[in-house]
């Protein structure tokens, strides 16, 4: 797949984050013929810990030391799985000559972390996106919320891990979401400043793409289902389950949104003499005007990057080394033909309160579960850790992303369901129609 990228022998990584995104990743890295020595984050999932050692250095707080500790065991490549290290600066803090860090600089995520300086940025590329106004005067927010009386959508700027989103029908619920912002502060200061824009409508999907600053590569788009209950009923999550490939990414349409999306957002950043490497997610709706952006992301989504890289063909370390250095263009990205679909497995109570510590079994009956020759199932980790006597316990509300790859998305689908039916602790949920319809 490599034209003529050069790649070190033998790649040592550091890879920092610790949920299912990155359980993923690790699992895709493990593949690599590159792949020196893994290391991982101390608090990473028990599915990421049976893949790499752990890091002894703390990789928050004292990231000179990090980069010290980084030296000495010849990590030469550090990736970094979430936006709060990125949003944080840690990409260029621990960048070097001899290392190199895969993830967009501070000034560069912050078409993720600050919502009102995207919109800047699409403005400046004329980039589709929904119309919107800035407001962090509460007075200022109401009188414009009356005049929109068919409906808007109220959004906090800063990173608000999903939940900083309130579609309102009506000027009473566009008065109520500006009140819990900028009033009752619920978000702290990631809500101080708030966007109040055009309410769209259509069909919705994230295309995510590698970019090291001039070429893209645009990968299988996956879509995710971000309601906690079947037939996107209830509040929001970090997303229940994902599927790849989508029905509604044409090639045409794929080529359309990289004209229109993907170029001009980073030309306007070049423009504003911010270089942009890493992934770029644009969460996108189909309205009946064309494709406009929702947001940006600057980061692989979760759980999209599962079966994203259960698909991936290609060696990621050639991908994500091209990315950082500027060979994007050496490197192609190549998929499996058949579909991956994963069902999310979680804590009861989730996305609201739920408790840890949970025994979980039924895991290698997932794993087992009657299929044909060319199905599979992959257990991606998302909330898990380590009991004392080595046992899997519950660690967080998205607990594990059941993933199964067979000929078409219904039938990938269908598998991911009946493999999740086998993982048990109390209280153990999942969407059932994930990928279905
Ligand atoms: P975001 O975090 O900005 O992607 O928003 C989260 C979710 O809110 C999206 O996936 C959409 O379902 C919805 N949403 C965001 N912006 C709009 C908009 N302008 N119109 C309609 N729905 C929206
Ligand atoms: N699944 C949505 C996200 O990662 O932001």
């Amino acid at each position: 797949m490599s034209k003529s990228l050069r790649l070190p022998e033998k790649i040592n990584v550091l890879l920092l984050g610790t949920g299912g995104r990155e359980h993923a990743l690790a699992w895709k890295m493990k593949q690599s013929p590159r792949l020196g020595q893994l290391w991982v984050e101390a608090g990473a999932n028990a599915g990421i810990l049976e893949i790499g050692k752990v890091c002894p250095e703390p990789t928050s707080g004292d990231v000179f030391r990090l980069g010290q500790w980084c030296d000495r065991e010849s990590v030469n490549l550090v990736v970094i799985g979430p936006e709060g290290p990125l949003s944080e600066g840690l990409a260029t803090k621990l960048a070097a000559p001899h290392r190199q860090v895969f993830g967009p600089s501070k000034e560069a995520a912050r078409l993720e972390w600050d919502k009102a300086f995207a919109k800047q940025v699409m403005r400046h590329g004329s980039v589709p996106t929904a119309d919107s106004k800035v407001f962090t005067d509460l007075e200022q927010a109401r009188t414009f919320a009356l005049t929109r009386t068919d409906g808007c959508v109220v959004k906090a700027t800063g990173l608000c891990a999903g939940k900083g989103v309130i579609i309102c029908n009506n000027a009473t619920e566009a008065l109520a979401a500006i009140d819990l912002f900028l009033v009752q502060k619920a978000f702290g200061d990631a809500g101080s400043t708030i966007l109040i824009e055009e309410k769209l409508g259509g069909a919705e999907m994230s295309v995510i793409a590698l970019t090291d600053g001039r070429s893209f590569t645009i990968l299988d788009p996956a879509q995710d289902h971000k309601r906690v209950g079947d037939g996107d009923t209830g509040p929001n999550t970090g997303g229940m389950g994902a599927f790849s490939p989508t029905p509604n990414a044409s090639k045409e349409l794929l080529h359309l949104i990289y004209r229109d999306v993907f170029i001009p957002t980073i030309d306007a950043m070049k423009r504003l003499e911010i270089p942009f490497r890493g992934v770029l997610y644009a969460g996108i709706m189909l309205t009946p005007a064309g494709p406009k952006v929702l947001e940006f992301n600057t980061r692989f989504g979760d759980p999209e990057t599962q079966p994203t890289m259960a698909r991936l063909k290609s060696d990621i370390l050639s991908l994500l080394w091209a990315t950082t250095t500027g060979n994007l263009a050496e490197v192609d990205a190549e998929f499996d033909s058949r579909a991956a679909c994963c069902t999310m497995v979680c804590s009861k109570g989730y996305p609201g309160a739920f408790v840890k510590g949970l025994p979980i079994t039924g895991m290698g009956e997932a794993r087992a579960i009657e299929r044909g020759p060319r199905e599979d199932i992959v257990l991606f980790h998302s909330g898990t850790c380590r009991g004392k006597g080595g046992e899997v316990l519950t660690n967080g509300g998205r607990v594990i992303g059941v993933t199964a790859l067979a000929g078409t998305v219904a039938r990938a689908a269908e598998l991911s369901r009946a493999a999740a039916a086998k993982i048990k602790f109390e209280g153990a949920f999942y969407r059932t129609d994930i990928g279905v319809g």
